[in-house]
This record gives C-alpha cells, sequence and structure tokens, in this order.
C-alpha cells in the first residue's frame, strides 16, 4: 500500500510575504482602471438601475448574472453564453463589468492573484462571499444528473439564468421557464441578439405571488404524469412564507415517482442582514431596488432539522442537504436542498453542535 503524501502549509510568514507581493502588483494594475472603471460605472448604473426598470426587468436576476459573468472571467466556471448574453443584454454592461472586475482578472491570470469573489472554496468551506460562485456549481451537477433521469425540467423564476442551454440542448426533455412577463420579454430578445438557441424551451410569464403558474405550467404542456425537476434557485427569499410553502405544495403535486425538487434557502438572520455587515448591505440595497428580502429559515441551532420541517409541512422529504461553511463551523447561513415527494413517514437528523458567529 502506498502511503498518501500530504502537502505542508506554508508557514505563515511566507504567505504574509506572498499576499503582500502579489497586492503591490495587483494595486498599479488598478489604479490604471480607475478611469475606465468611473465610465464603467456610469454606464453600469444607468443600465441595471435605470433601463430595468423602465423595462420591468429583475434586479436580483441581473445580479445573480454578473456572477456567471465572473465565473466565466475568473475561471472557475466557464460560461461563454452567459457572457454573449451579456454582450446583448440592454441592463448591463460588459464593458462596465471589464472595467470593474479586469484589474483581478488580469491579476489572476498573470501571477495568481485571487481576491474572495474569485476564490472557489472546497465543499462546506464556503463563505458569503464565494457562495453565488459555488451554488452555480452545486447547481449544475444537480441539473446535468437529472437532464438524463427527467422527462421535464421546470425552472421557476429562472431570470438569466441559461442553465437549460448549457444542459439540455439535443436532449430529449421538455424546459419549461418561469418568470415575471418584463424579465422573460428580455430574456428571449437577449437571446435572439445574441444568437443563443432557445427553441426547444417554452417560456411562461407569471407573477406567482398574484397567479396560479400551475395552471399555466399544464396548459403549456407540463404533463403530470411524467418525472420532473424543478429547479428553484434564489427565489425563495424573495416571497413571503406562504407563497414559499404553497408554491412547494404545488410542486410536490405534480411530482411523480422519480420527481425532484432543487432548490437553496437562506437563514432568517442572513436574509434580515443580522448575520454580517455585508448581508445588512446587501439586505438594504434589495429593498432600495424593490425587491426586498423577505423569506429565511432558523437555521441557527440545526439547520437540516429546520429545514427538513419546513419541507415536511410541504409534502416534500430531503434527500441531500448542502450546507454552505459546514466546515468553518460558522453560523449556518445557506443550504441547498434536493428533495422528492413524502409518500411516508420521515427520519429526523441530529442537532448540530453550537455554531460560532461569522
Ligand atoms: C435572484 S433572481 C434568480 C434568478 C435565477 N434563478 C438565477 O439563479 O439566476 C430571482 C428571480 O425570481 C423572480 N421572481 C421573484 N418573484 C417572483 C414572482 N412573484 N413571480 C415570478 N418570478 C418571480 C425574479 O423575477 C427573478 O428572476
Amino acid at each position: 500500500m502506498t502511503r498518501k503524501r500530504t502537502k505542508r502549509p506554508m508557514p505563515v510568514i511566507f504567505r504574509l510575504l506572498r499576499t503582500l507581493l502579489l497586492t503591490l502588483l495587483y494595486i498599479p494594475i488598478q489604479v490604471v482602471f480607475i478611469p475606465l472603471a468611473l465610465i464603467g460605472v456610469i454606464l453600469g448604473a444607468y443600465k441595471g438601475f435605470r433601463r430595468s426598470r423602465q423595462l420591468g426587468v429583475s434586479f436580483s436576476a441581473i445580479r445573480a448574472l454578473h456572477y456567471r459573468w465572473f465565473g466565466h472571467y475568473l475561471n472557475t466556471r466557464p460560461d461563454p453564453l452567459s457572457v454573449a448574453f451579456t454582450k446583448e443584454f440592454p441592463c448591463e454592461s460588459h464593458f462596465g463589468l471589464w472595467s470593474l472586475i479586469g484589474p483581478l482578472v488580469i491579476s489572476r491570470r498573470l501571477f495568481g492573484f485571487a481576491k474572495e469573489l474569485g476564490r472557489l472554496p472546497e465543499p462546506g468551506e464556503e463563505t458569503l462571499a464565494s457562495t453565488p460562485g459555488r451554488r452555480l456549481l452545486v447547481f449544475d451537477r444537480i441539473m446535468e444528473e437529472a437532464v438524463d433521469e427527467m422527462e421535464q425540467i421546470v425552472i421557476p423564476g429562472v431570470g438569466f439564468d441559461l442553465i437549460a442551454q448549457r444542459f439540455t440542448e439535443g436532449k430529449d426533455v421538455r424546459v419549461f421557464e418561469l418568470d415575471q412577463f418584463g424579465t422573460l420579454n428580455v430574456k428571449i430578445e437577449t437571446l435572439k441578439k445574441a444568437g443563443i438557441k432557445h427553441d426547444w424551451i417554452t417560456y411562461i410569464p407569471v407573477d406567482y405571488s398574484r397567479e396560479s403558474w400551475v395552471e399555466k405550467l399544464l396548459e403549456a404542456g407540463f404533463d403530470k404524469t411524467k418525472k420532473a425537476l424543478f429547479l428553484w434557485e434564489s427565489v425563495s427569499l424573495f416571497l413571503e412564507a406562504d407563497v414559499v410553502k404553497e408554491n412547494l405544495r404545488q410542486m410536490a403535486g405534480l411530482c411523480v415517482a422519480g420527481s425532484k425538487v432543487a432548490q437553496d434557502f437562506y437563514s432568517d438572520a442572513f436574509v434580515s442582514g443580522e448575520l454580517s455587515g455585508a448581508a445588512r448591505k446587501a439586505s438594504r440595497m434589495m429593498g432600495k431596488m424593490g425587491e426586498p428580502w423577505k423569506f429565511g429559515i432558523d437555521m441557527m441551532d440545526d439547520p437540516r432539522g429546520a429545514v427538513e420541517a419546513f419541507l415536511e409541512e410541504c409534502g416534500l422529504r430531503i434527500t441531500e442537504f448542502h450546507q454552505f461553511g459546514e466546515k468553518r463551523e460558522v453560523e449556518p447561513f445557506y443550504c441547498i436542498v434536493e428533495s422528492e415527494k413524502n409518500l411516508g413517514p420521515t427520519k429526523r437528523f441530529p442537532r448540530m453542535s453550537s455554531p460560532r458567529p461569522l
């Protein structure tokens, strides 16, 4: 038997010196970009804030698109489709994003400088800043596995996510994407301009806090007798608790054996902003942009148990649970959960030891 070699960590002093040296190399590049960034910020703000309001586009969906763009250029998740989309997208400036992130991209490529945004920690080691990047990879994995197992894929609150283009083109699976009218309309127009194929996807405009998305989904051809994946990424936090519950109950009602619901939950401390300064800032900004965060789960003592109890009320049972930051033993803030229709009694999971604050 061969012994596994473990890599010795670099002594702290060398790590500090290395970080200092890389930061010193990074600063001049950042300085060169300042004039571009000034123009970029104005362009980005005009398109992201003003144009999005004029066109009735979800600001949170634009923010989610940013992380796909960052992931492409910071090489944590190559995504040429999202980049091609952004170039034609009326509510974001490709140049604006470059002017802000360019120094980081260049420094990373030239000498391996990485800020939190460009880091991809191991599963369980996530921080708040690295969560959006890692989240995309978990949903990619879920989608990749489901695409050959399922007959239908439903993505409510899809925003500008192009995960369907990434995994389902040419596959024997029906895809339904749902979102509010303005957001879907701009998405389809931008896809056409960017030359991104989408003819196998059925788009369903709906505001599911006011109307029945189930009715619309059935009218659009969803088959209740066939296996489906419901992919609900970063949507529940924008809805009231009773709307989240009702939506999940309805998804459970449409699940035949083998179907799956994949979604994420944030903690109530994150949603209220109590978790940290960064969460507070983001929560306030989303409120100002007219998309306040509303729903979180109390994850303080036993995140898995709390999510399990919530899903149980909706007729669902956990099959996979990914708790971000778990290995860092910080206060739980985010998880991705895969579940199936609950057809029998569920098993309780042990409680976690006390977490320490972030
Ligand atoms: C943070 S974005 C996530 C988008 C996408 N799932 C992603 O990961 O890129 C939240 C999405 O939920 C949609 N949404 C929020 N409330 C909604 C509602 N009441 N009806 C339909 N869609 C809604 C927004 O329009 C937006 O596209």
